[in-house]
């Protein structure tokens, strides 16, 4: 048994999870969940979104699933994933995404992971108002986070067998930061001579993104760049409702689905719990237990190709129970 911490959220946030933890049940994952608290409901317990309570359960237990959580806008809470990434140092977002059967979409074959610096850039929240009507928005890039999140592509490159790497950049208007960037890549790129490896950027991978995604495999850049890119990399394959998502620290690995807490659709049994399953599948996959993991993504394949009890994001006319069955059936 491997104990890991539950995150519900907000929304559809206790819907999915609850779909989540049947499948993996079923699944025979060997789990000891620990409830943890973050999101609106956190506040109205704790005073704090993201209390420290929380926080601590993860450094203890080192692993968390979590469910989206909505950040009240305007009332003066920081981003609860922004923080949460920044309290417990997890550099390294990604994004697999990989063509599923049954879901019709523009192109077949897509298998690309987003890498996505975690801490900094923009995301770094410094934010000022110079004079009245002129705020400076600081884009923070450091050589230490720059060196980690790019040997991280390449050794999760290597690792898994990938054949290439793209490292995305705009240095032709940042070429400080951006230059740096690069050459760091430079650098690390002649350590695995394997890997093929290019430069790009920001502005030609999306245009080639969208004529054809097969020709990238690893794509590896700074926050806001992997923000942007994840979510449309997820709208290759079938959109939010199905992309998994991993935060990976030194220490700690917090799992998560893509998308939101959807609150057009919260309370009412219909959102797809794909997203979610997937990234718990990966948290298996981390904590040493693939054989449920693979279980679980050989359950999403069929269930997808078989296309019956799915939720309307994927078409169907079923709902959250439906879908749910289906995937355990399908195990
Ligand atoms: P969203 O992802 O919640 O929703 C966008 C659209 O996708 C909606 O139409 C929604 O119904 C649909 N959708 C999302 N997930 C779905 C699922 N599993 N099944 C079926 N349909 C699904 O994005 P939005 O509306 O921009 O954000 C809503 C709230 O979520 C905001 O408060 C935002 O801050 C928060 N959020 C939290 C995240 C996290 O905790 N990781 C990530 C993104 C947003």
């Amino acid at each position: 048994m491997t104990s890991v911490v539950m995150i519900a959220g907000d929304g559809i946030g206790p819907e999915v999870m609850a779909a989540t933890r049947q499948v993996l049940q079923a699944a025979g994952a060997r789990l000891d969940w620990v409830e943890g608290h973050a999101g609106l409901g956190a506040i109205e317990r704790f005073g704090d979104p993201l209390p420290d309570q929380t926080l601590e359960l993860i450094r203890k237990h080192r692993v968390a699933i979590k469910g989206p959580c909505t950040t009240p806008v305007g009332k003066g809470f920081r981003s609860i994933n922004v923080r949460l990434r920044k309290e417990l140092d997890l550099f390294a977002s990604l994004r697999p995404v990989k063509t599923l059967p049954g879901i019709k979409v523009p192109y077949t074959n897509v298998d690309l992971i987003v890498v996505r610096e975690n801490t900094e850039g923009l995301y770094a929240g410094m934010e000022h108002v110079i004079v009245p009507g002129v705020v400076e928005s600081l884009r923070l890039v450091t050589r230490d986070a720059a060196e980690r999140i790019l040997r991280y592509a390449f050794e999760m490159a290597r690792n898994l067998g990938r054949r290439k790497v793209t490292v995305v950049h705009k240095a032709s208007v940042l070429p400080l930061s951006d230059g740096m960037f690069l050459r760091i890549a430079d650098s690390i790129a002649d350590d695995y001579p394997f890997l093929e490896y290019q430069q790009q950027t920001i502005d030609h991978v999306s245009l080639d993104l969208a004529l054809d995604p097969t020709a990238y495999d690893v794509l590896v850049m700074e926050n806001l760049f992997g923000d942007v890119m994840s979510d449309l990399c997820a709208g290759l394959v079938g959109g939010l409702g199905v992309v998994p998502g991993a935060n990976i620290g030194k220490r700690y690995a917090v799992f998560e689905a893509v998308h939101g807490s959807a609150p057009d659709i919260a309370g009412k049994g219909l959102a797809n719990p794909i997203a979610l399953l997937r990234s718990a599948a990966m948290m298996l996959d981390h904590i040493g237990q693939r054989v449920s993991a693979e279980r679980i993504e050989h359950s999403v394949h069929r269930t997808l190709e078989a296309g019956v009890g799915l939720t309307g994001d994927l078409g169907g006319n079923g709902n959250t129970v439906s879908i749910t069955a289906q995937l355990i059936a399908n195990l």
